[in-house]
């Protein structure tokens, strides 16, 4: 795992950015994997301010989202493929065909399970993706893979954990308007990517974060599945590395990278 701890989330979102850049920059078609939440709108504002100052291209991207709620149209404002559009995808040049966020109705299990099946063939079929985002949950979640989730599942439907739920709450006018089930890749698809890319800012990250990079491999937290892969790189904020135990290690191996931030794989 590659440890980048940044002063503020600004800079770790600017760090974020140029390695996006880097995959767009350099690929013939590259497929990023994209995340929603709080922690990836920086990054994704950069990305529409470089666009917009003619310095990136989504023209050729092709990009998959890690998840979506069932039961939700897209243009329903707390929906995935609603926050896409806001803070991407209606701000840079991406051929909207080429946007892929899972469809999450009708909420029937035998449509849905259809569109999971689907969602990980098409993946398959332009041979996986190249640069995958992340957040965290601060239950540890990575997509909408809760705790004691399965460290091998691939796309399919996921019950939302009652925190999950309870956290969701505050977006929704009604309380039994809140999902109960999303759509998710599983943690067994975003280790099929070639290089995940974490982000994690603020100290409700931090018990997380220090779970997931020198806990035990467990389902328990769903992201330190990260420590198998081969190319992961986690960027976070001082406030969401504040529990690390192994600090000093991190910062000699980044005051002491060959490369860039993003392409120290070890
Ligand atoms: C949701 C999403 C995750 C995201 C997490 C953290 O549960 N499904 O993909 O990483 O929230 O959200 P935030 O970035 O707002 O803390």
């Amino acid at each position: 795992m590659e440890i980048v701890i940044c002063p503020d989330r600004d800079k770790g979102a600017a760090i974020a950015a140029d390695i996006v850049a880097r995959y767009l920059d350099r690929l013939q078609q590259p497929i990023l994997g994209l995340a929603t939440g709080s922690t990836p709108k920086p990054l994704y504002h950069l990305l529409a301010e470089r666009h917009h100052r003619g310095e990136l291209s989504f023209r050729r991207c092709i990009t998959f989202n890690l998840d979506e709620y069932v039961g939700l149209t897209p243009t329903h404002p707390q929906s995935y493929r609603y926050y896409m559009q806001q803070h991407l995808f209606d701000r840079v040049d991406i051929d909207p065909n080429k946007t892929h966020v899972p469809d999450g109705l009708p909420a029937d299990p035998a449509v849905l399970r259809e569109t999971c099946r689907d969602y990980e063939a098409k993946i398959a079929a332009l041979g996986g993706i190249h640069l995958q985002l992340l957040g965290i949950g601060a239950n540890g979640h990575i997509g909408f893979n809760e705790p004691m989730s399965s460290l091998a599942s691939r796309t399919g439907i996921r019950t939302l954990s009652r925190q999950t739920i309870t956290d969701n709450a505050r977006f929704f006018q009604r309380s039994e308007d809140v999902p109960r089930y999303a759509i998710s890749m599983g943690i067994g698809t975003i280790l099929a990517a070639e290089h995940c890319l974490l982000l994690a800012f603020g100290d409700r990250k931090a018990r997380a974060v220090a779970a997931a990079i020198e806990g035990p491999l467990t389902a328990r937290c769903p992201a330190s599945a990260l420590q198998m892969h081969p190319y992961a790189t986690l960027i976070l904020d001082e406030a969401a590395a504040s529990d690390l135990q192994c600090r000093p290690e991190y910062d000699w191996a980044a005051a002491n990278a060959l490369g860039t931030p993003g392409t120290n794989n070890f």
